[in-house]
């Protein structure tokens, strides 16, 4: 029986750029969606960029263009991302549409309509200077229990406490430094507590994984708590029908986002007629959600309610991940460990990261260690080594000896069933999400090949003309196991199976082709379908990533953008200021008298300046370019009258100013430019 599948990724954040956590997720997701494909289903594989939020409105403001601008030039890099990781989505759009605009508006009606909205006043931190309300990750304060300064307004790092930003000492505003007000306004909120049996009985039909299933118990025994799905204006986002002020909040709209990506795929291909066969209540059509653990609230409690509540249907599955570390620690910028997905294709092919994560991806919710070492070693010992080079012993005899025609039949039946008998086993693990099994699978397979290959040893017997056929039957059974290999793989090494179909002179592979051997066929010479993966391109790789992410700046540098560590990728150009801004900011030579690093922060150095008559500590984000020692009695540019502010280790009285591409080039004055310590700089 044919399905009728539908599939996402969750929608990445249209504020950065596309690295690994989100790589890992679409590769997990595509694999899956291949593999339907090559069985005969009917899949539709979309996904979009999530655009709204008071982040995108700030950092947009901050680059000096539009919204929409913004979002448009994320939504088009992140779109060629995935292509360059082979990534077949169908439709790629945005939840800045007119589609995603009519379905929240409907569902939310249909939700009201039902009684599930309700309105209740919400006392909220207001910047008085911005005219806003401050989102948690926009202000900051001394932690309430352990006191810690500089604490953003939902958990504190020191301590790890979480509370409500109201509850901060001393707060203020990361967008204007205001000290914020407290303020009341009203609300919208989805009355999600009514949901709780049918949350309760949708997990248990098998809609997720268990240990997810689990931990959505543990939440519904815990009571559920109303959803407040609006936030006021200034916002990006779409108005809330009836109001004038009041948005969506980001989180509502951005899964109808999948609906809409879907309406908008069906309406350029002249389908829009059949949306009801895939979301009405009655629907046969299946719906999957790739996410990860992060998310697992918003699918798996606040969007199936929703769903429901306006009238359609549920998720079939939400296939839940786990995170991504690179030799077993959280990514890192400062590490070069925080891989962008444009920096890794400018190293490296696409297929080598697909391969290795489908070797770890278990279906489990484990976080997925990227260990680059063992990288390395399993893509050239595996991939490269067991599979890639059956087909090189092979081809050539078929090639040179046989005119490229394959023999009219197997060497060694047997050996081809076997083979044959594992597609159960193999397809079992795809659609479970047991990715890591199926390569186990294969690979033992191709270890059978390798050893047939071994124990015949056809370029023995081509030494003498009278074995001829010999050799051709032995390196057609070889090419032939080669083919079903690569129709195995076809879902994880989508470039390698189109090459391999090229070499065999084959149309596209599908799954009933593992009924028939490809026999007395001609097929075109081989070439090398992918190289070694070098550990030099791989350094290359992590060096280049770390040199991107070195920030010139302290964090003395208030930044609007929330501190979230994948959001800084894009660098805007600040807005325009006047001659008389520039004239606030007092400009001094200074003369750097000690130096040394900063325990617990791997960019930054401790300095201590010489004004000429007084002396100052700064902390300066340089430590990649700079040797302590070789900066003492070296000359610098520093901003005299920037407020002292406190950090972590220590207050910071100015702002050294460099500049360079970053990395090992970042420069300062040279002691010999004449300057001397104090000087105005002009
Ligand atoms: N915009 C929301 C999703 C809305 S879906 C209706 C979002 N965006 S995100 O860009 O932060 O993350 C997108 C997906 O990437 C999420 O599923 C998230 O779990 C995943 N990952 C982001 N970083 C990750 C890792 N380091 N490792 C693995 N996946 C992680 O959340
Ligand atoms: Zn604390």
């Amino acid at each position: 029986m044919t399905r009728r599948l539908l599939v996402t990724s969750a929608l990445p954040y249209a504020n950065g750029a596309i690295h690994l956590g989100h790589l890992l997720e679409h590769i997990q997701t595509d694999i899956w969606v291949r593999f339907q494909r090559l069985r005969g289903h009917e899949v539709i594989y979309v996904c979009a960029d999530d655009t709204h939020g008071a982040a995108t409105m700030l950092k947009a403001e901050e680059a000096g263009v539009s919204p929409e601008t913004l979002i448009e030039s994320l939504r088009v890099a992140h779109a060629a991302d995935f292509q360059g990781f082979l990534i077949s989505h169908d439709n790629y759009y945005s939840t800045h549409s007119p589609e995603n605009k009519a379905l929240s508006e409907s569902i939310y009606l249909a939700l009201r309509e039902r009684g599930l909205i309700f309105t209740r006043g919400v006392e909220q931190l207001f910047d008085p200077a911005r005219g806003m309300f401050l989102a948690d990750r926009f202000v900051k304060g001394n932690c309430p229990r352990c006191q810690s300064p500089d604490q953003y307004g939902d958990n504190c790092d020191a301590c790890g406490a979480t509370y409500d930003a109201m509850e901060l000492g001393a707060p203020r505003s990361l967008l204007s430094g205001a000290t914020p007000e407290r303020r009341t306004s009203d609300h919208y909120f989805f009355d999600l507590p009514q949901y709780t049996d049918f949350l309760r009985g949708w997990h248990e039909r098998g809609a997720v994984q268990p240990e997810v299933a689990n931990k959505l118990t543990e939440w519904l025994d815990a009571g559920l708590k109303p959803w407040d799905i609006s936030r006021d204006a200034p916002y990006f986002g779409f108005v809330i029908p009836g109001t004038e002020d009041k948005y969506f909040y980001v989180w509502l709209d951005a899964p109808i986002g999948y609906m809409a990506s879907f309406a908008n795929l069906l309406g350029q291909r002249g389908r829009s007629d059949e949306f009801g066969a895939w979301w009405d209540r009655d629907s046969t059509a299946e719906v999957h959600h790739f996410i990860g653990k992060d998310i697992v609230n918003f699918h798996a409690l606040f969007w199936p309610a929703m769903l429901d509540g306006a009238g359609y249907r549920t998720p079939t599955r939400i296939h839940t991940h786990g995170f991504v570390t690179v030799d077993g620690t959280k990514m890192s910028k400062s590490r070069g460990t925080f891989i962008n997905a444009s920096t890794y294709l400018r190293h490296l092919k696409p297929e080598y990261l697909r391969y290795y994560f489908a070797a770890k991806l278990n279906g489990t919710v484990d976080d997925i260690d990227l260990n680059l070492e063992d990288f390395v070693a399993r893509v050239n010992s595996d991939l490269v080594g067991k599979i890639v080079n059956i087909a090189s012993r092979c081809a050539g005899f078929i090639t040179r000896l046989c005119d490229g025609v394959l023999a009219p039949a197997l060497h060694q039946p047997e050996l081809w069933q076997r083979y044959r008998d594992a597609a159960d086993s193999i397809a079992g693990c795809y659609e479970r999400g047991d990715t890591a099994r199926a390569l186990r699978e294969i690979t033992a397979l191709a270890d059978l090949a390798n050893q047939y290959i071994a124990e015949h040893a056809p370029w023995t017997l081509a030494k003498d003309p009278a074995q001829r056929d010999a050799v051709r039957a032995i390196a057609t059974q070889g090419v032939e196991l080669f083919r079903m290999l690569m129709l195995y793989l076809s879902p994880v090494l989508p470039g390698m199976a189109r090459a391999t179909e090229d070499f065999l002179a084959i149309p596209p592979l599908t799954w009933s082709d593992l009924d028939r051997p490809l026999l007395a066929h001609r097929i075109n010479a081989f070439t090398p379908l992918i190289g070694r993966l070098e550990a030099e391109a791989v350094e290359r790789m992590i060096a280049d990533e770390r040199e991107a992410h070195v920030d010139v700046s302290a964090p003395a540098a208030a930044s609007a953008a929330p501190a979230s560590s994948d959001v800084s990728a894009i660098e805007p150009f600040k807005p325009e200021i006047g001659i008389d801004d520039f004239a606030r900011i007092d400009l001094r030579v200074a003369r750097i008298v000690a130096a040394s690093p900063v325990e617990g922060a791997d960019k930054l150095l401790r300095l201590t300046l010489s004004l000429g008559d007084s002396e100052r500590q700064v902390f300066a984000g340089i430590r990649s370019a700079y040797d302590p020692t070789a900066l003492v009695g070296r000359l610098t540019v520093v901003v005299a009258n920037l407020a002292p502010r406190k950090m972590r280790f220590g207050t910071s009285e100015g702002m050294v100013l460099a500049a360079g591409p970053g990395g090992r080039d970042i420069f300062l004055l040279s002691p010999d430019s004449g300057a001397e310590p104090g000087m105005v700089v002009r």
